[in-house]
């Protein structure tokens, strides 16, 4: 089967991801262990870093999908348990801001992201163009509940303002379901962020504010722009 033209926003995707590699490259050794996130565009990450899978010793993955496409190019998955720290976490973003917070979870793995980056001493964001707002919460905020507080969240939530939808039939790595919060613009990324977390039965929620980003590789039809807070 012949493979489908991919889109602009995928060429996009690409030479994030090329450009994060080659960033990359230079600053790894045989004991270098990689935080890698989830996503359509780490995808295309993981496919380039396989070409340079000599150059490091592993990754820790951030979901069971990019664990499984890290093990499938031969790159070796680790427990971040038993590595600590990690000197590069490189993720994509559903939104990102001047200040580089960030809403993610799209792809419900916000809550391994999150820890990951934690244990990151530095985060590359690589994100086609976009993904760059001013203000974040154009992209549903996503939140992850442990089942049984679901509606008592989704409640919480209405009384801050959001409009709670349900992420039907989702159930993330860790055995958990997502809300996305719709009609949620947020001004003070931190101070929500620290908010949501005391909603008792959430486990994560999907700004990163806290811990954002410290460099963007954003793509854009004029080329790759590096952007260092
Ligand atoms: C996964 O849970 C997300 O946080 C992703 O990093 C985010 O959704 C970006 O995904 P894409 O690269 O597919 O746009």
């Amino acid at each position: 089967m012949a493979t489908p033209p991919s889109s602009a926003q995928d060429t996009l995707k690409r030479a994030v991801a090329a450009a994060a590699v080659n960033e990359l490259k230079h600053l790894l050794d045989s004991r270098t262990v990689i935080g890698v996130g989830s996503g359509s565009t780490v995808n295309f990450f993981i496919e380039q870093l396989a070409e340079i899978r000599h150059d490091f010793d592993g990754a820790v993955a951030s979901s069971e999908e990019t664990a499984a496409r890290l093990k499938a190019h031969n790159i070796p998955v680790y427990d971040l348990n038993g590595v600590g720290t990690v000197p590069f976490y490189i993720d994509g973003a559903d939104e990102i801001n001047e200040r580089f917070e960030m809403i993610k979870g799209g792809g419900a793995a916000l809550t391994r992201e999150k820890i990951v980056a934690a244990c990151a001493q530095r985060f590359i964001c690589i994100a086609d163009q976009s993904k760059r707002v001013s203000v974040l919460g154009g992209y549903p905020l996503p939140i992850e509940v442990i089942p049984l507080a679901r509606s008592y969240v989704a409640r919480e939530m209405v009384k801050l303002g959001a409009d709670p939808m349900y992420r039907d039939g989702v159930v993330t790595d860790n055995g958990n379901q997502i809300i996305d919060m719709y009609n949620f613009m947020i001004e003070d990324p931190l101070t929500m962020e620290e908010r949501i977390n005391n909603i008792t039965g959430v486990v994560t929620n999907g700004l990163f504010a806290r811990r954002g980003a410290d460099v963007l590789l954003l793509g854009t039809p004029e080329g790759v722009q590096r952007i260092e807070r």
